[in-house]
């Protein structure tokens, strides 16, 4: 058996009929929202590396300096043999939990959308540590998840925030279907960006050189290709605010003038009203308090929450009761 293997639950045609299926609601329903998922085509996935390497975007480089500093303790207290993780991507960041989990890790299972990252980052690592077997998955993490039989103990890693993506009933069935996915024992590691001042957050996602004005605007040129719509990006601005009763940052495009855009695989045309905004994204920001109370309303046990030196960013690691 090759160490590198892929499987796909998504039937192929899935993504497609998700995406048709949220611009529809989203762009019908008042205010307008897409989830924001739909970034990620080949151009956004590389703006969203370029995103991770801006001086005002610190989540990346903090929960990197939290990872490095807490690889060998995660692995002597998890003692994991199979490490499942959750929005791979390039598994760049998880490259030192692995080298931290060797030599008793058997098995690495990289779950993400995107096909093209799962092939590039498992070739890579199967060659780079032989005795390694990656068993990558085609899944959306929300869409419930049935994993490979692997050895345990599990360690469940979801990094990069990605978690403030998720609204909190969302979050509700995130973890439970984790706690799921885990026996007694086995753990979940949780990378969470913090609570603080206004401005360092929205200069995170306001960068001064536009690269995330050009990540957010890049959801248009999706729906231009994949429905044949007419959406011109620069009929609209960046937006990004922070909403402190939820406490999360909200990305919004912001109609320049009055327009209407068609989108003829969908059979619509969507009117916007000068200075109408459409919500692309949500990322909420986290206090221990609620990231505990979450995990707990799941049967996750947070045992150990580590932050970066400057407190900006956490990792958790929780265990299943
Ligand atoms: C990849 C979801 C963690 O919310 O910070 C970066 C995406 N959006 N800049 C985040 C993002 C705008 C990012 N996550």
């Amino acid at each position: 058996m090759s160490p590198y293997r892929l499987s796909r639950t998504l039937p192929a045609d899935a993504t497609a009929a998700a995406l048709r299926a949220d611009v529809s609601h989203g762009l019908t329903c008042s205010p307008k929202q897409l989830p924001p998922k739909w970034f990620y085509d080949a151009r956004g996935s590389e703006l969203f590396e370029r995103i991770t390497e801006l001086p005002e975007y610190y989540p990346t480089r903090a929960e990197r300096e939290i990872l490095i500093e807490r690889a060998s303790e995660i692995a002597s207290l998890t003692r994991a043999r199979t490490l499942v993780e959750l929005g791979s991507g390039s598994s760049a960041k998880t490259r030192h939990l692995i080298e931290a989990l060797l030599p008793e890790l058997a098995v690495y299972v990289p779950v993400d959308v995107s096909e093209s990252a799962l092939d590039q980052a498992g070739n890579a690592l199967v060659v780079e540590h032989p005795g390694l077997a990656v068993h990558a998955l085609v899944a959306d993490f929300q869409a419930g998840l049935a994993l490979p039989e692997t050895p345990g103990p599990r360690l469940v890693a979801f990094l990069g925030g990605t978690i403030g993506n998720l609204l909190p009933e969302e979050r509700a069935v995130f973890h439970a279907s984790v706690a799921e996915l885990l026996s007694p024992g086995d753990a979940l590691l949780l990378g969470t960006d913090l609570v603080k001042d206004e401005a360092t957050l929205v200069a995170a996602y306001d960068d001064a050189q536009g690269v995330t004005a050009a990540f957010n605007k890049n959801v248009l040129s999706v729906l231009n290709r994949e429905l044949g719509a007419d959406f011109d990006p620069a009929d609209f601005d960046h937006v990004a605010l922070w909403d402190s009763e939820h406490e999360w940052i909200e990305m919004r495009l912001r109609a320049r003038t009055e327009l209407t855009a068609k989108i003829p695989a969908l059979d619509l045309a969507v009117h916007f009203a000068a200075g109408e905004e459409l919500r692309t994204e949500v990322s909420a920001k986290f206090r221990w308090e609620r990231v505990r109370a979450e995990l707990a309303a799941a049967e996750l046990d947070l045992r150990q929450w580590w932050t970066d030196s400057a407190g900006r960013f956490a990792l958790s690691l929780a265990v299943r009761l």
